[in-house]
Parts: structure tokens; sequence; C-alpha cells
């Protein structure tokens, strides 16, 4: 080749690749200054954005100020400027929550829970989640818990007796409650969900998924923040050898075993004598009728099981026990209601009862309940990435406009706020919207005023809202009311403060103050009532 025909060729390579390079570059500027004229915070930093702060910020510390300080709907930055939207509009909430085809959970979410446990419910979108879904479905019907209640009134009752054996002689003591509910609650799934005691302490299987759960809380260094940058832009990096993978590895090796043992019993016999394994008689039956479910497909979804239901379970009735212990006239109040039942109805309240919506003498009891779960959370936020561009619809207009509609592009990550946002947002709720007050579940109660299924979006709204709601209610009033009979919980006099984090994984956890890093605890004082 000539060589002023090969010097036209590579200036032309060069002008090429110079286009593609402005292209991207624009590209890049228009996507990190896409929602520069909502109002937000100032940026922690222009390299981390706003978001490792955020994760080591106690509850009640950012959220419900920005909201007051910027509005519903405002920008806060990831790591390099990435934009983050807050939508903490009711309508524009519930639009991004409800609209599947548009809202997918992030990409770095789907890849990283795909990569550890396989394809499950957690992890896909569109018709791959839904038929998932479907096939999980009647495993959480009310009916279907109504048949798994007694398994948990009896890991109540171990739990009391467990605490009756600690205290022995003593009137009082300081109790890690923490511990003891984690354990209960991923016994109850694993019990009634696939027929295995996972009681046992020194077991693998609890020690890997808290493992998973609690995240290696390393030091917050460059290097960390570096690595998870690294992560969060090429999420399949997370594929190669490090310790979440290697213990998920494991739990899927050795839960595998337990779901091989409990399937194929599934398969013989059609169900377990005398045992539950909700979840895997369903799964089974829907490979009988036609739809394909392999015993990898199951273990994938036993994992997101154990991991969805049980952290979250066992933080919120954490914060239910620790939030009695410092208001002493609400725990009386319930257990008095409790007492006055039992003394009425010759028995303590079952699965019915608990259930029931009438008045049945536990108004109190359920608002109590619901006030919980109104104000504790266990997600900060959640959080969607939008695959292709759209026009969000607000209750109320953009500040400063009269515009009632937001325009996002595709890749936009829109955050929800839950625990300190539309949970307790004034304009809702009023202006003691922050206070755990129950007794406003019984003014007059005729409409609930908040967002998402009974006013709260604490279980999620939408297709891939908590398939584990009732279950999670259950469980949730079958150990009140039964711990609280025979317990009252007071604070822990001789321990430091306890604050809520959500540091290590999403959702918020108790952490003791100054000593994060030791992982979940909840002292309290735990007195024979
Ligand atoms: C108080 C306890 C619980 C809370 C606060 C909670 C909260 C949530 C929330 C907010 C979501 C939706 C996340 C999103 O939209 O991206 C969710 C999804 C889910 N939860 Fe729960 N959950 C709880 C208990 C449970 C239990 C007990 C189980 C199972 C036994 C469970 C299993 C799941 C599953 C499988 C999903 C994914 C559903 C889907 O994508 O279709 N959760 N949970």
């Amino acid at each position: 080749m000539p060589s002023a025909t090969y010097s036209t060729v590579i200036s032309s390579f060069v002008k090429i690749i110079g286009l593609w390079a402005a292209y991207r570059l624009y590209q890049r500027w228009r996507h990190v200054f896409a929602l520069s004229f909502l109002p937000g915070p100032p940026t922690a930093s222009y390299v981390w954005g706003d978001m490792f702060d955020l994760k080591k910020a106690p509850v009640g510390t950012r959220y419900n100020f920005w909201r007051k300080a910027y509005g519903p709907v405002y920008r806060l930055r990831e790591p390099l400027m990435e934009p983050v939207l807050v939508m903490g509009d009711p309508k524009g909430a519930l639009h991004v929550l409800n609209k599947t085809s548009v809202y997918w959970r992030p990409e770095i979410d789907r890849v990283i829970l795909g990569l550890w446990f396989g394809p499950s419910v957690l992890s896909t979108e569109a018709d791959a989640h839904a038929q998932r879904r479907r096939k999980l479905n009647p495993a959480f019907t009310p009916q279907s818990i109504k048949q798994v209640s007694p398994v948990l009134q009896d890991l109540a009752h171990t739990l009391v007796d467990e605490w009756n054996d600690k205290l022995g002689t003593d009137d009082s003591l300081v109790l890690n409650v923490s511990e003891a509910l984690h354990r209960f609650a991923l016994n109850a799934i694993s019990r009634t969900m696939f027929a295995y005691d996972l009681s046992d302490p020194t077991g693998s299987i609890p020690t890997l998924l808290k493992n998973i759960s609690d995240g290696p809380d390393g030091p917050d260094t460059t290097l960390t923040r570096v690595a998870a940058v690294v992560i969060g832009t090429f999420p399949k990096l997370m594929g190669l050898p490090n310790p979440m993978k290697t213990w998920a590895t494991m739990l899927q090796t050795e839960l595998g075993k337990i779901a091989g043992e409990v399937w194929g019993s599934v398969e013989r016999i059609g169900t377990l004598e005398g045992m539950d394994a909700r979840a895997l008689e369903v799964l089974s039956q829907a490979n009988k009728s036609g739809d394909t479910v392999s015993k990898d497909d199951a273990v994938a979804e036993i994992i997101g099981l154990l991991f969805a239901g049980s952290e979250t379970v066992a933080n919120v009735m954490g914060e239910l026990l620790y939030e009695l212990a410092q208001q002493p006239v609400i725990q009386t109040r319930m257990r008095d209601e409790l007492r006055a039942f039992e003394a009425l109805n010759g028995g303590p309240p079952g699965y019915v009862d608990l259930s029931a919506s009438n008045k049945n003498g536990l108004e109190y009891f359920n608002a109590v309940i619901m006030e919980t779960l109104r104000c504790k959370a266990v997600l900060m936020d959640i959080a969607r990435e939008a695959i292709v561009d759209d026009a969000i619809p607000l209750s109320n207009p953009l500040p400063g406009t009269n515009e009632h509609v937001l325009h996002v592009r595709k890749g936009q990550i829109v955050s929800i706020p839950v625990r300190d946002g539309l949970n307790v947002d004034t304009s809702i709720w009023g202006d003691d919207a922050e206070a755990f007050r129950p007794e406003r579940w019984l003014d007059g109660n005729a409409v609930v005023p908040g967002v998402g299924p009974g006013g709260v979006l604490t279980f999620g709204d939408g297709a891939k809202s908590c398939i584990g709601r009732h279950f999670a209610m259950t469980e949730l009033k079958i150990v009140a009311s039964t711990l609280l009979r025979s317990f009252s919980f007071h604070p822990s006099e001789t321990e430091p403060d306890i604050d809520f984090y959500h540091l290590g994984g999403n959702t918020v956890k108790p952490k003791i103050r100054g000593s994060e890093g030791e992982g979940v605890q909840l002292p309290l004082r735990v007195r024979r009532a």
C-alpha cells in the first residue's frame, strides 16, 4: 500500500476512534448531569459519591433530613458521579415499583445473587421472574401459612424454654436477644419450607448464611473502595475467587445435599409425614404438572428464601423488643391485653386469633405490630434501574415548576426511600411521623393514609413485593405474643449504646456503637414477667 494511502487509512481510523470516544464522553456527560436540575445534598466526594457515607450512617440521620431539605424527589451520587434518583414521591414510587417492564432490580444485585446462588426469584426479571414467582406462590398463601403455624408456635415455645433455662434461679439476665432471634427465624424457614432442622448453632449453614448476609465488614480504606467501585462497574468479577463466592459455593453444596434428600422423599411420597416442606412440595408439584424444576432450581430458590427471609424477620423482631424496652408503657399495655385475651378465651391466641382483622380484643397488640412494620422497616431503600427511557408521574410538582412528570433515561438508578422515607413522611403521617405511636392505627382506622400494602412500603409493592409477607407477619405476631407473656424486656444498663445501621448488606441491623465490626448484637435485660 502506498504510504499516502496508508496514512489516510490511519488518519481515518484515528478520526473514527476519536469520534466514537467523543460520543461516549458526551453520553457519559449527559448521563452524569441528567438529573442536575434536581436539588440534592452537596456530594460528599466527587470520587466516592454519597453512598459509602450513607451505608455507615445510623438510621434516622440521612434520608429524613434530606427529605425536609430538598423535598421528596432529589439526587444523590454513587462513585464516579453516577447519579441516583431518590424517589420519595408516593405516586412516583408506586409507578417505579409496579412498572416491571421498565424497572428491574439493579444489574449489580441481579448478577451477584445469580452468581452466588444460581437463578432464583431474586435474581431474575420479566417472564423468568414471573414463572418462578408463580411456582413459589402456593407455599405462601394464608392457608399454607396456617398449616405450618404450629411449627412456628413450637419454635417460639422452645425459645421461651431456652431463656428460662438461662435465667435459672435468677430473676433477670442480660441476653444478646438478636442471636436467638436469628436462630429462630432461620429455623422457621428451614423447618416449614424444606423440612430441615437448622437449630444447631454450630452447624455450617447458619454460619455460611451469616457470613454472606453480614458481608466481610472489613476496614473502609481506599483499596476496599476501589475494589467496590470496580465490582460495581463490572459485577461479573464477583464470579472470580473471593470469600463470598467461596461461602456461597459451600452453602449451595450443603443445601444441595439436604434438598436432594427432601426432594427425593417429596417426589416419592408426595409429602413428608409429620414434616412440612412447603417450598419443596410446591416446586415438586409444579415439576409434575409440566413446569420443569430441577433440583438445582429448587436449591437456588431455597437459598433465596433463607437469605431473604431470615435476618429480615430476626432484625424486625429485635427492633420490636428494643423499642418495647425503651417504652415500658407500651410493653405493659400489650402484655395486659394478651393476658386479658387468655383469661377470656381460656388460652393464648393462636394463628386464627392473631391474623384476625376483626375486633377480637387484640387491637392494641396489632397496632404495635403495624407501627413496628412502619417505623422499623428493615430496608432503607428499594433500588431499581430503568432499562428503557421513561416518564415518571408525580403526585407533587417538581420544585419550582408545575411539572408533574419526571423523565428518566435508560440506565438511571432509582432509590425509593423506605425506612427513613415514605414510611415516616410527615406529609403522609403528620408531624409526629417519626414517633413510635401505635395509637395512630387505632384512631378511627378507616383509611390508612400511607403508601403500599397496609399503608407501608416495608414489604415493597407490585410484582416483586415480598412473597413472605404473611409468613413474616405470622412469625412476628407468634413470637411477640409468646415472649411477652413470659418475659419483660428492659435496656441493659451495663451495655453501651445500640445503633441501627445498614452496614454490610442492605438490611438495618443492631450494632454496638464503636464496635460495629463485631457484628449484630442486641443486649437487653430479660426478666420473668
Ligand atoms: C419482616 C420481614 C421481611 C421484610 C421486611 C421483607 C421485605 C422485603 C421487601 C421490601 C422485598 C421487595 C424487594 C424489592 O422490591 O426489590 C422482599 C422481597 C422478597 N422477600 Fe421479603 N421480607 C421479609 C420477610 C420475608 C420472608 C419471611 C421471606 C420468605 C420466607 C421473604 C422472601 C422474599 C422473597 C423471595 C422476595 C423476592 C420476591 C420477588 O422478587 O418476587 N421475605 N422482601
